[in-house]
């Protein structure tokens, strides 16, 4: 958009509240003297002249001129050539044309062109002082609306920035408060301590690794922290019971994400987020739960977190069975690719092994690295 070359217009006002500078083109040089006596009665208004139409190209790129009044009939270009340049230049420089003759097919392109006005020669003084009067005028009312306008826009990305930080500390407000909820189902089994940062970790590289842009990886994240909080109170209390488990409490578990799902509902998340935590048991084949979905039918958000929970629940150690080695579990999500887990996220989660491995075991807080840079 088109910006004035000063926001100061207003401190050198006169009677009409604005500075003014005024171009004459006109290669009759006794023309161009007689209108530039003339116009040099308007109050606090500079007068620039100049009988060369590419001058008057250098002087309107440099100077913030708000009426050029110009002749037609020039060597090299014409009036109507300029006024054309001049509109794509600056819309709010109004432009008056000088013409001995009134040809209705150059007026008819002038008009076209958004001309002022025009003069015939001869004109009186006072003609071309109102015609001036009424340019400036028009000149300063659309100054004052492009402005308005970048003021305008100005604040509305302002409001924007500040609008986004509200929903960015509105985030880590509510990412706090999931943390509390993670804390308080895994609180109670020390087998599962730290099992959704790490599997958010997990999901995040992989995110990244399959090339998630920074939205999409917000969503793996809350999804991923949230998982299982459908186990929150007594299905927990079923994960980590130390016995075999009834036919009737394995299908209360398999509900999990189910009940974390409505738990999350009020909170109006985003679907990748709700699918996160409804469909990170389902299987490719289609012999997962809670509902038995398959292939394309489940989210690829799901199936990321499916195979970071898979590999961190195989290498955790439980109180009713031993873990495997982080090597024999990569393994192991190798051998059920395609049946339980996506191939593509298997197969990178394979090839990228050794970066997973390193991430999860470093001492540092590998979350907090990844949740800066989204
Ligand atoms: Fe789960």
């Amino acid at each position: 958009m088109y910006k004035p070359y000063s926001d100061n217009f207003d401190n050198l006002d006169t009677e009409s509240g604005v500075y003014r500078k005024i171009l004459i083109i006109e290669d009759d040089l006794s023309m161009l003297r007689c209108v530039q006596t003339m116009l040099r009665e308007l109050p606090l208004t500079e007068v620039l002249t100049t009988s060369s139409p590419e001058d008057a190209l250098n002087i309107l790129s440099s100077e913030p001129i708000s009426v050029v009044v110009s002749d037609i009939c020039m060597p090299g270009y014409s009036g109507i050539d300029l006024l054309e340049r001049i509109y794509k230049f600056n819309p709010n420089i109004q432009v008056i044309l000088m013409t001995g003759m009134m040809e209705a097919s150059v007026m008819r392109r002038a008009i076209q062109l958004n001309a002022f006005d025009f003069l015939r020669k001869p004109f009186e003084a006072a003609e071309l002082m109102l015609t001036v009067k009424q340019a400036l005028n028009k000149n300063q009312l659309l100054v004052q609306n492009t402005l308005y306008q970048n003021k305008l826009e100005m604040l509305v990305e302002k409001r924007t920035v500040e609008l986004l930080q509200a929903k960015s500390q509105l985030e880590t407000h509510y990412l706090n408060a999931i943390n509390s909820m993670i804390n308080a189902i895994e609180v109670s089994d020390v087998y599962t301590v730290g099992h959704s940062e790490r599997v958010t970790t997990i999901s995040l590289l992989l995110g990244r690794l399959l090339k998630l842009d920074a939205e999409e990886l917000r969503y793996l994240r809350i999804g991923a922290m949230l998982h299982d909080l459908g186990k929150i109170g007594r299905i927990n209390a079923l994960v980590t019971k130390n016995h075999r488990l009834s036919r009737d409490e394995y299908d209360q578990i398999k509900q999990h994400p189910v009940h974390g799902a409505k738990i999350i509902s009020p909170l109006g998340l985003p679907k990748a987020v709700n699918d996160i935590i409804l469909q990170h048991h389902e299987r490719q084949d289609g012999t997962g739960y809670p509902y038995g979905i398959k292939g394309d039918k489940i989210s690829s958000y799901a199936k990321i977190v499916s195979v970071a929970d898979s590999y961190d629940a195989m290498t955790s150690r439980r109180a009713y069975r031993t873990n495997l080695e982080p090597r024999a579990a990569a393994e192991e999500l190798l051998e059920n690719s395609g049946t339980q887990f996506d191939p593509i996220v298997v197969r990178t989660f394979y090839r990228e092994f050794d970066l997973i491995l390193k991430t999860i075991s470093s001492k540092t807080s590998l979350n907090e690295e990844l949740f800066s840079s989204i």
